[in-house]
C-alpha cells in the first residue's frame, strides 16, 4: 500500500511519463509470456524460433508458430492494464508507451501515444523488395504457412523484430528521446532481459524519472527501481491509476 502510494504520487506530479511494457501486461488476457510456464512451442523456445536463421532454414515451421500465436492474439482481449494504460496516456503533458509486445492489444485497447518497438503479429514483410503490409493482404499460397507479396512474389516474414537484429530506424531514438525528459518511467510486466528495453528505462531512471516496477516476480529492473510494485499488471496498474486520481484530487499534482 505504502509502494502504491509512492508510486502515485511520482505519476502526480510528473508532467512526461514514459511506460515500457512487455509480455507480462498480456498475461491475464491469455498470452503465455515468453519465459515463464507456458513458454514453450511444441518443444520450441521463442529464441529458437525468432531467428533470421530458423526463418531461413524452415520457413514453414517459423510461420506455423506465428499463426498459432496470432491465432491467440485474435481471440485474446485487452485486460484492466491495458485499458488503464489508455487513460494515463491522456493525464500528462507527454507520454509515450513503448511495447515490446507484438500482440496488438495496447492499439485495440485505444492506445495511441505507442510504438511497437519489435512490431505487429498482424503485419508482414517482403524478404525481396520490402514491403510492409497487412497480413490479411499478402498472398496465400495455398498448402503453404508462407505467404508471398502481392507485389513482386517474393517470400513475406513476420514483420517483428527477431533476436540478433537491429531495431528498425528510429525506433530506439523515440524511445531514449522519450527517456531523456521522463519525470516518471513505469516498466510493467517485463523480465528485462533483453538489454535495450531495459537500458532504456535505466537511462530514464538516470536522468532523473522515478522508476516504478510492476510485475509479480523480482526482476533486474525491480531491484534497480525507486518502487516496486509486486503483483499482477490487471490490479496493480489499475489501482495505480486510481490512487494516482486520489493523489491529484488531493491537489499534489503540480502541472
Ligand atoms: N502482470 C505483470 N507481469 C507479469 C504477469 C502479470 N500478470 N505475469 C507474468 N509477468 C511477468 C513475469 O514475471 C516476467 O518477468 O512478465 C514477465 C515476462 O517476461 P518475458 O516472458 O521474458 O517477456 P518480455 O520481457 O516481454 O520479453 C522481451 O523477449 O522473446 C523476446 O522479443 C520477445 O518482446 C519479447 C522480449
Amino acid at each position: 500500500m505504502e509502494a502504491l502510494q509512492r508510486a502515485a504520487q511520482a505519476l502526480a506530479s510528473a508532467r512526461n511519463v514514459l511506460a515500457i511494457t512487455g509480455a507480462g501486461i498480456s498475461a491475464e488476457s491469455g498470452i503465455p509470456t515468453f519465459r515463464g510456464a507456458g513458454g514453450l512451442w511444441e518443444g520450441f523456445r521463442a529464441e529458437e524460433l525468432a531467428t533470421p536463421e530458423a526463418f531461413g532454414r524452415d520457413p514453414e515451421l517459423v510461420w506455423r508458430w506465428y499463426r498459432w500465436r496470432r491465432d491467440i492474439c485474435s481471440k485474446a482481449a485487452p485486460n484492466p492494464a491495458h485499458v488503464a494504460l489508455v487513460e494515463l496516456e491522456s493525464r500528462f503533458e507527454e507520454f509515450l508507451l513503448a511495447t515490446q509486445n507484438v500482440d496488438g492489444l495496447h492499439p485495440r485497447a485505444g492506445s495511441r501515444k505507442l510504438i511497437e518497438i519489435h512490431g505487429n503479429i498482424d503485419t508482414a514483410r517482403c524478404t525481396k523488395c520490402s514491403a510492409i503490409l497487412p497480413l490479411d493482404d499478402a498472398s496465400e499460397i495455398p498448402g503453404s504457412q508462407v505467404p508471398s507479396c502481392p507485389r513482386c512474389t517474393g517470400r513475406m516474414r513476420p514483420h517483428i523484430l527477431w533476436f540478433g537484429e537491429t531495431y528498425w530506424p528510429g525506433v530506439l531514438d523515440k524511445a531514449f528521446a522519450a527517456a531523456s525528459r521522463a519525470n516518471a518511467v513505469l516498466v510493467i510486466g517485463t523480465s528485462a532481459q533483453v538489454w535495450p528495453p531495459a537500458q532504456i528505462a535505466l537511462q530514464a531512471q538516470k536522468s532523473g524519472a522515478t522508476l516504478i516496477d510492476v510485475n509479480p516476480q523480482p526482476t533486474e529492473i525491480s531491484a534497480a527501481a525507486d518502487v516496486f510494485l509486486q503483483g499482477k499488471a490487471g490490479d496493480l496498474v489499475p489501482a495505480l491509476l486510481h490512487a494516482c486520481d486520489r493523489v491529484c484530487g488531493e491537489g499534489i499534482r503540480t502541472s
